[in-house]
């Protein structure tokens, strides 16, 4: 067990923010966990996956441990489909990539989305018309404060819109090391109703896309709107898209006719949370090394030496300022620690 004092997460988290964790580690097993968790003698540690959804406030007082559990493979093949296992600490691009080219479908449109295996049902990740839930079989993951391996099916993890029983009541309690995929060995199911990919599709002449052309739609898309990590910090939406009520609804239509909308279930209706900021002025503006994106208005950005709170501040006052002229109150998408 090498337990390192005094680290640095600014390369570990894609907002760039400079905290320092107590303790860290790196895990590259299950077992190697468990032996990390038998012999820490402090309070319950905090596990970090790819650090894409996150924004550090100040220091972590306790062990963080890096989760690089690595390894995919197709477990069983049948009628169509198969069933693939993959690390919680595997790159969820690389595999999505992994997966094109062993022919398999499914996760197409989940192209690009920075992050790790383990991390994409915490939030259940969706993009383009697909969600995590829809390609979820199972996962494993060990408690961790008794190191015990649980495993849990599609029912256990109560996923929701960017949501999951990992951020309600067991948020923090588990590492998630092995993620098991029902993914299509063909035909394939083909989502390409979403507009921007229908655009890119028809621009390209392709009226019959594959898998790969759905990936590579949604590459384009997301490298034209989002900000690269790598050249800007972020995480992403930094808001969930709203969900209000109907009658609610009714009466933002009436102030505003142009108001952006798309049909929720049962009574709701959603609206872009993008819009809402970009309606309040918010797209573009920069505060210091803190801004809201000016391609994006739901992401928000650290420029190069913004600190966490510096963002948070600046997503209060943009809540604040929704609230205000729409009466809407956005809550954060990404975990702010
Ligand atoms: N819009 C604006 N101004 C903006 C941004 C958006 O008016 O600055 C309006 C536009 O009308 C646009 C609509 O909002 O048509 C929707 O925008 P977009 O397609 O960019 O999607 P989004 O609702 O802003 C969500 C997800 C994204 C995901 C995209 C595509 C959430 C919180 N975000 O964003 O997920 O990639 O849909 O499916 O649900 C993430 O979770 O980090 C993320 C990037």
């Amino acid at each position: 067990m090498d337990i390192q004092e005094n680290v640095s997460l600014r390369h570990l988290n894609t907002f760039g923010i400079d905290a320092r964790a107590q303790y860290y580690t790196e895990i590259h097993s299950s077992a190697e966990l468990q032996e990390t968790l038998r012999h820490w003698k402090g309070s319950t540690p905090f596990v970090l996956g790819g650090g894409s959804n996150i924004l550090f406030t100040g220091d972590v007082g306790r062990l963080v441990i890096r989760n690089r559990i690595k390894g995919r493979e197709a477990v069983r093949r049948q009628a169509g489909k198969a069933w693939v296992a993959a690390g919680g600490g595997e790159n969820w691009h690389e595999f999505v990539l992994w997966c094109l080219d062993e022919g398999l479908g499914g996760i197409e449109n989940l192209s690009l989305i920075p992050g790790t295996v383990g991390a994409a049902p915490i939030q259940n990740i969706g993009a383009y018309g697909v969600e995590l839930r829809d390609v979820f079989h199972s996962l494993e993951a060990i408690e961790l404060s008794t190191g015990m391996e649980h495993a849990f099916g599609r029912e256990a993890c109560q996923f929701g819109y960017r949501d999951s029983v990992f951020k309600g009541p067991f948020r923090g309690h588990y590492c998630i090391t092995r993620v098991v995929f029902e993914l299509t060995t063909g035909p394939h199911q083909i989502h390409s109703s979403y507009g921007a990919i229908k655009e890119i599709l028809a621009a390209r002449g392709i009226t019959d896309p594959t898998i790969r052309d759905i990936s590579e739609a949604v590459i384009a898309i997301r490298s034209s709107k989002l900000p690269n990590p790598v050249q800007i910090g972020n995480a992403g939406s930094f808001f969930k898209n709203p969900e209000i009520p109907q009658q609610q609804f009714d009466g933002l239509l009436e102030r505003f006719p142009d108001i952006v909308h798309y049909p929720a279930g049962e009574g709701l209706v959603k609206v872009p949370a993008g819009w809402l900021i970009e309606q309040c002025g918010w797209k573009g503006q920069r505060f210091g090394d803190a801004g809201c994106y000016e391609k994006q208005a739901l992401v928000l950005v650290n420029y190069g030496q913004a600190s966490g709170k510096d963002i948070l501040q600046l997503a209060q006052k943009i809540v604040d300022s929704v609230d205000e002229k729409f009466g809407v109150r956005l809550m954060p998408e990404v975990n702010v620690v």
